[in-house]
């Protein structure tokens, strides 16, 4: 685990978008997890940059998102399909065929949750995940009390989860009770994970995540157990670690062939 503490989100986001660059210029192949929600919007915004100022390309990168609301349209304004459309896809060179998000208008959910791990599969793991955190402490739609060994699937939101999101809504009552997410073992199985973590709110959760014990009930916390997870937060974030001091110690003092 690593915990990379930036002053700023904006410089979280764009050492998270040299990150991915890297990898895109490694593999361009590559299979990329992504987020929504409004903490991944800067990373987003840097890898559009980097494409239309540096050529990144995106031309046989494959995508997964983590989940989506159960019975919105891909038109819908608060739908994911909607939210990387507009925040990611439509400004960089992705092939639309090899995107993936969950299918929120699906009369077959077990099928549907089943077809997407085999899609994963196929286009042979994701390499990278990113993500958010919950205040609770979800990662996707992963509500506290969920397996920590659980895959695709329908998950009903918590009250909290609802009202957080409520901004992207018009009434309280069009907020869906119901998600498609990736499972904790789905996203476990990513081969590298960074978790983004900004401003206060989210400060007492990556705490419990980052240096609480492994529990279901913060299921950010099973990262503990990834073999390449990294934490990139901002200052205010970081204010409740305990050992924030070591991990600015520990990044001050990399090797060079570790620096990105
Ligand atoms: C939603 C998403 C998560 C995201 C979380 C945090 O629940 N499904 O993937 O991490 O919101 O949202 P925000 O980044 O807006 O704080």
């Amino acid at each position: 685990m690593e915990i990379l503490i930036q002053p700023s989100k904006q410089e979280a986001c764009a050492l998270g978008a040299r990150w991915i660059a890297r990898l895109l210029r490694a593999k361009p192949n590559a299979v990329l997890g992504l987020a929504t929600g409004s903490t991944p919007v800067l990373l987003y915004q840097e890898l559009i940059r980097l494409h239309r100022e540096e050529g990144l390309d995106f031309q046989a990168v494959t995508t997964f998102n983590l989940d989506e609301y159960l019975g919105l349209a891909p038109t819908h304004l608060a739908s994911y399909h909607h939210f990387m459309r507009e925040n990611l896809f439509r400004h960089i060179n992705i092939c639309e065929k090899n995107t993936h998000i969950p299918d929120g208008l699906t009369t077959d959910v077990p099928d549907t949750c089943r077809k997407y791990e085999d899609q994963i599969q196929a286009a042979g793991g994701i390499d990278l995940q990113i993500l958010g955190i919950g205040g609770d402490g979800h990662i996707g739609f992963n509500e506290p009390g969920s397996s920590l060994a659980s895959r695709t699937r329908i998950k009903t939101l918590t009250e909290r989860t609802r009202q957080d999101n409520a901004p992207f809504f018009d009434s309280p009552n069009e907020i869906p009770r119901h998600v498609l997410t990736m499972g904790v073992g789905t996203i476990m199985d990513a081969r590298e994970i960074v978790l983004l973590a900004f401003g206060e709110t989210k400060a007492q959760t990556l705490a419990a995540a980052v240096e609480g014990p492994v529990t279901a009930s913060v299921p950010a916390s099973i990262l503990q157990f990834h073999e390449k997870a990294t934490f990139l937060v901002d200052e205010a974030a970081a204010t409740h670690l305990k050992r924030a001091d070591y991990y600015r110690w520990v990044d001050a003092n990399k090797p060079k062939w570790q620096q990105v």
